[in-house]
This record gives structure tokens, C-alpha cells and sequence, in this order.
């Protein structure tokens, strides 16, 4: 049910769904880790957003919910809508929507935006999606887009986090999309994952900042360095990580761009606290 006016049955007490907020049911769950999970929810007929937007969703829960911003994960053609999301304790809206179930309700205001969309840059070979944790969401939404594949020969989409087991969301999402009958023919030999972690034991170690510096990222991708006449960027994570991936990025020459004037690199910031 999608209408403004519509009345929710919640767990405890009918809810009226505000105006501009669509309320949808959770379809499936799945936890990754004691810090992150997934869910996916009905789509609303009506609603419409471009790979890589992100929007506000809340609970139920309360006369006057909480929102947050999160990043749609699903690509524009999904019939659901997918959410990749951190869990803090005593986090005013994840503390309780890392406990929702399948039937469950989830509130989403209408309008998506966002500066991690294809028309922010200009065409080139090469995407980089530089991610930290939950800051891959967006780019699991652009790397199943086929419009990512028309721009760009080659889309490079890095993921760093702490630990080995926080990087399960991508590989198994990367894995899907090679065996997808619609985005793998285009995404088989041009989608490039590459995964590092700094916490732990790993084949890949190490910051993206730092691997970028010392040229190891290139190295082991077997590509020149980033330049701006191939090469374009988009970074999702952290505001330590955004500040200073941008200045890697803009290092190499890189310039920042938005909705209204595409140029080489874009940002967001994709964190719930
Ligand atoms: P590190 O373990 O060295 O802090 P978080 O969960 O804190 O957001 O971190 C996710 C990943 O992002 C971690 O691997 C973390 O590395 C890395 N990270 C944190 N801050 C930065 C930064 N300023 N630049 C690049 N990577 C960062």
C-alpha cells in the first residue's frame, strides 16, 4: 500500500502514513555480520530514481519517526528496493531496523537524490567505485545497471573494510551479477572487484588512499596510474575517507563534479551514525 493517506496496521497501533511517504513491506533480511545486514522491500509502482540515488526511510515506530539517508543498493529496473545498512547500538533508527522481519513496514519519503549518478561524470574508459563498509550500496545499485556499462568500458569497483567477513555483501552481489542473464554479458571481462582489508590477515592489505599512493592498486589491476583523460571516480564511505580519497583523487588531477556539471570525479557521503 502506497498512498498518502493509507493507514498502516503496525505491530502495536495503526500508524497514518504521512504525506510524501510511502510505507512498503520488508520482503527478505539477511545478516552479514554483528555490524551489517540487508533487506529488500516492495517497490512502489510509481517511484521512480537513477542507479546510485539515495533516499530517506524510517520506521513506524514513533508519532514523528526518524529518518536517515539511505543509499538505494537495487538498480533502477528492480521491481524491489535494496538497502545495505550498518547496525549501531543505541543508533536512533538502527538500533531498531536492524531487528524488522519479512511483513514488517518500512516508511520511504517519495523523492531520491544524489551526486553518485552516471550524468554526473563525463564519459570515459574507466569508472573507479571507491567504497569503504556501507558505502559499497550505491555502487551495487550502478555495477547492475547496464547505462554504467554503455558509459564505461571498464568499472573498477573497490570495497576496503576491517575485516575479511564485512566483505561478503560484494563478493557474493559481484558473483550474481556474472551469472545475471541481463547485466553479465555486459559486465563479464569489464567489472573488475577489488577488495582490501585493513584489520586483519589479508591478500590484499591496506586503506584505498594508501594503495593508490604507492601505485599497488595499479599494479595489481594491471593499469596505468589514474589519469584524467581515461579515468573517472566516484567515493562512498566515511567523511575521513571522502576527504581523503578526494585529495588522492584530486592528486591525479581529477576535478569534482555534480548533477549540473559533470566532470571527473563525485562524492557522497553514505554513512548512518
Ligand atoms: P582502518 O581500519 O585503517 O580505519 P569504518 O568501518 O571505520 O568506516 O572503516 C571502513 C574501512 O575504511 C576500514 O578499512 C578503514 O580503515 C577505512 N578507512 C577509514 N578511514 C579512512 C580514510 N580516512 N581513508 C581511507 N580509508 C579509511
Amino acid at each position: 500500500m502506497s498512498d498518502a493517506a493509507a493507514i498502516v496496521q503496525g505491530k502495536e497501533s495503526e500508524f497514518a502514513v504521512p504525506t510524501g511517504v510511502f510505507a512498503e513491506t520488508v520482503t527478505s533480511v539477511e545478516h552479514y555480520t554483528d555490524r551489517l545486514f540487508k533487506f529488500r522491500i516492495t517497490r512502489p509502482a510509481s517511484f521512480r530514481f537513477r542507479s546510485g540515488e539515495f533516499v530517506m526511510i524510517g520506521l513506524p515506530n514513533a508519532e514523528k519517526p526518524v529518518y536517515r539517508a539511505y543509499s538505494i543498493a537495487s538498480p533502477s529496473w528492480d521491481e524491489e528496493i535494496e538497502f545495505f545498512s550498518i547496525k549501531v547500538q543505541d543508533g536512533p533508527l538502527t538500533e531498531h531496523l536492524q531487528k524488522i522481519q519479512v511483513g514488517d513496514t518500512i516508511l520511504m519519503r517519495k523523492k531520491p537524490t544524489g551526486t553518485l549518478v552516471n550524468d554526473a561524470l563525463l564519459p570515459g574508459k574507466r569508472v573507479y567505485m571507491f567504497s569503504t563498509g556501507t558505502g559499497i550500496a550505491p555502487f551495487a545499485s550502478l555495477i547492475r545497471d547496464p547505462e554504467t556499462y554503455e558509459k564505461f568500458d571498464e568499472v573498477i569497483l573497490t570495497h576496503t573494510c576491517r575485516e575479511v567477513c564485512e566483505l561478503k555483501y560484494g563478493q557474493e552481489l559481484v558473483a550474481e551479477i556474472l551469472n545475471d542473464p541481463l547485466v553479465g554479458e555486459m559486465a563479464n571481462g569489464r567489472l573488475r572487484h577489488y577488495c582490501s582489508v585493513t584489520r586483519e590477515d589479508y591478500e590484499f592489505k591496506g586503506r584505498i588512499t594508501d594503495l593508490m599512493e604507492s601505485g599497488k592498486l595499479f599494479s595489481d589491476l594491471g593499469v596505468p596510474p589514474i589519469n584524467p583523460e581515461e579515468d573517472r571516480g566516484m567515493i562512498c564511505g566515511s567523511m575521513a575517507m571522502l576527504n581523503d580519497t578526494k585529495e588522492t583523487l584530486e592528486g591525479f588531477g581529477l576535478v569534482e563534479g555534480a548533477n549540473n556539471k559533470p566532470a571527473t570525479f563525485v562524492v557522497e557521503r553514505a554513512f548512518v551514525d
